[in-house]
């Protein structure tokens, strides 16, 4: 069975997620799907959504504390408020964009590992790895490791090359198989792939050897495109 993610990044406002839980929700219910779906709205737009029995709303990021004096960040008091259990840690935007280093991740992972969360953790080499090759890449990729317990139970790992991320150029399923099997051979965990999973490609990639489902970004934020690729992934 694959796993579908839904990362909203910094999209849709809280009345759009609203309908989004919604409308997902309905769906997946009057259509008995059973398959593992997650949705990661923006952090003003969690809350505790009475509907959301099928599928699993995360953060997308929160800081490593309870609560206490970091002006931006939330914790776990705001997380608590709404039951969220789940974790988005290490996104590449995280990483590259907001500056946040292996160790700070490193950091947060025991954090929110210590409480039992859910933590789905992405990794993944920007272009100019990539073009040196698969050793380097995976050397790349091993190194987002450092600091973090492959072992732990409530854990999901996705990677996501940067160059693929919100581009429109999905990874080859070459590029793809020979990551997972690489990463799978060393760490027993569910592998889902993200970086331009669309309609038209989702079961293609999701049915890859090695592949246990999908983290979606720009794909994800039409909600009949998000059902779509749901419905097309759900025998798998
Ligand atoms: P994308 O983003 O689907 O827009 O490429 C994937 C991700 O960043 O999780």
């Amino acid at each position: 069975m694959a796993i579908i993610a839904s990362n909203f990044k910094t999209n849709h406002t809280r009345k759009s997620t609203n309908d989004f839980i919604e409308n997902v929700n309905n769906f997946l219910l009057s259509n008995d799907i059973k398959e593992e779906v997650y949705v990661f709205p923006t952090a003003t737009s969690l809350d505790y959504f009475k509907t959301v029995s099928n599928f699993t709303l995360g953060a997308q990021n929160a800081y490593a504390t309870t609560n206490g004096s970091f002006t931006g960040e939330i914790g776990t008091e705001q997380l608590d408020e709404f039951g969220i259990k789940t974790i988005l840690i290490g996104h590449s935007e995280r990483r590259h964009i907001l500056g946040e280093s292996q160790e700070e991740i490193a950091k947060k992972f025991s954090f929110y590992s210590e409480l039992g969360y859910k933590i789905i953790y992405c990794i993944g080499e920007p272009l100019e790895v990539k073009e040196q090759g698969l050793e380097k890449t995976l050397e790349y990729v091993y190194e987002q490791f450092v600091g973090i317990d492959t072992n732990y139970e409530n854990l999901i790992l996705a990677y996501e090359p940067v160059w693929a991320i919100g581009t429109g150029v999905t990874a080859t399923n070459t590029d793809i198989t020979s990551v997972h099997s690489a990463i799978k051979s060393k760490i027993a965990k569910p592998l889902l792939y993200g970086g331009s999973v669309k309609v038209a490609n989702a079961h293609e990639i999701c049915a890859l050897d090695g592949v246990d489902g999908a983290l979606i970004g720009t794909a994800s934020w039409k909600v009949e495109d998000f059902k779509q690729i749901i419905e097309n992934t759900k025998d798998l």
